[in-house]
């Protein structure tokens, strides 16, 4: 065969890389293409849902185009975003310098770029299960592993603490926080939040605290967990995606921890950094923007998220064969459904999708037991759609777990 016919292989690293989040849409086109209109509660995108970025925000990337600021920016990002960062953080009790803070194209690249720059291939990194699934997609591009930690449904998905110990060996380096939590929903206590510094720290573990959902806890922003241990080696994370409704934009940061024994991997992570040229430098004067202006859409929205989280608890709740922890920060839930011995959580999903165009994602794709059931529902839509797919959800578990029980 001439070296013109022959298809191009792909590398093994993509063999291992999935993302269930996305992966799980080329079956909703499918369904789509038959004639059943989708509704897709798979992915945490607001503004797919109504929600508006605050128009302060867009005329800031707006005036920075018009004004000429479309050239490339310092890899770590413009002086005046990090500065508002910097300045962020330390009113939050988080006195950190803008030289520790790098902006990013989102969280995910800035998770991308602290877990490329600190281990090796073959080390390990503490994961909750279920987890958002962009640390395993990760991982396994950079050929490390993740030791999946349980959080416990019957105790609020928060961590079990225990367990996490019995995973942690010699070539543990990191450890992952997602604190208010996806796909659960919980929302950690001081004292955990305190336990699982300690457990970093002795065991010299970074620890990643993803904070991305933290200004959206139905109480109100949650502080940083570097706030509670200002010399623990914690790097933390967040973005305009979800608190600030401009999930497209694609703007992030991360603020690394003081302590000297985080300097060689800021070090690193900049070097990598550097590698990416910058991220979108508009972007970056609407995270200027973002820090230093009116965030009062925050409140209107925690509490249309409050309202949404309660409509779906009550509703997945009161379906025969659905459990459902009430959710107490950003916007989803992970309810199980007790399945019959011999299905698993896919069967049930697509099955959902095909008599009822309602897309969740399984729970095994964020790491949970295939035969364990769950699923997780993104409730971002109107309270009376919800209220009507939560009909569909009732009637269509009512048939399924009849027709496979019977
Ligand atoms: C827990 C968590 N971390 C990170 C991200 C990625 O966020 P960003 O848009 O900032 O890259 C998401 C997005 O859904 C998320 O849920």
């Amino acid at each position: 065969m001439p070296a013109t016919a022959t298809p191009i292989r792909t590398a093994r690293r993509v063999d291992r890389f999935t993302y269930a989040i996305r992966n799980i849409v080329i079956e909703a086109q499918k369904v789509e293409r038959a004639g059943t209109k989708v509704r897709y509660l798979n992915i945490g995108d607001p503004i797919q849902f109504g929600f508006a970025t605050p128009p302060h925000l867009i005329e800031a990337v707006a005036r920075a185009m018009r004004d000429g600021h479309n050239n490339y920016t310092a890899s770590t990002g413009i002086l005046e975003a990090r500065e508002a960062v910097a300045a962020d953080f330390t009113g939050r009790g988080v006195p950190v310098p803008p030289d520790r803070v790098l902006i990013t194209s989102g969280t995910s690249e800035g998770l991308e770029l602290a877990l490329t720059a600190i281990v090796n291939e073959g080390e390990s990194v503490l994961v909750p299960s279920p987890t958002y699934p962009l640390y395993t997609a990760v991982l396994a591009k950079i050929g490390a592993e993740p030791l999946y930690y349980r959080t416990d449904p019957s105790n609020h998905w928060l961590p079990d603490l225990d367990h996490m110990r019995s995973l942690i060996t010699h070539s543990t380096r990191a450890l992952v926080v997602i604190d208010p939590n996806n796909p659960t929903g919980a929302v950690y206590p001081e004292s955990v939040r305190r336990a699982l510094i300690a457990l970093g720290e002795e065991h010299g573990l970074m620890i990643l605290a993803d904070e991305v959902y933290g200004d959206l806890a139905y109480s109100g922003s949650m502080p940083p967990l570097a706030t509670l241990d200002l010399d623990a080696a914690i790097i933390s994370y967040s973005s305009l995606s979800k608190a600030y409704l401009a999930p497209g934009w694609r703007a992030g940061w991360m603020a690394v921890g003081a302590t000297p024994r985080l300097d060689g991997a800021l070090a690193a992570i900049k070097k990598l950094a550097d590698g990416r040229l910058c991220s979108p430098g508009p972007m970056q004067y609407g995270v200027v923007a973002a820090l230093t202006g009116d965030r009062s859409h925050q409140a209107t929205f925690r509490q249309e998220l409050r309202l949404r989280a309660e409509l779906t608890t009550t509703r997945l709740n009161g379906i025969d064969g659905i459990s459902c922890v009430a959710p107490h920060g950003a916007f989803y839930a992970m309810p199980r459904v007790a399945l019959p011995a011999g299905r698993t959580d896919d069967d049930y999903v697509l099955a959902l999708l095909r008599k009822t165009g309602i897309l969740c994602v399984y729970g095994s794709g964020f790491g949970t037991e295939p035969a364990g059931g769950f699923f997780r529902v993104v409730f971002l839509a109107s309270l009376s759609e919800l209220d009507g797919i939560y009909d569909d959800i009732a009637a269509f578990t009512r048939e399924y777990l009849d027709i496979s029980s019977g």
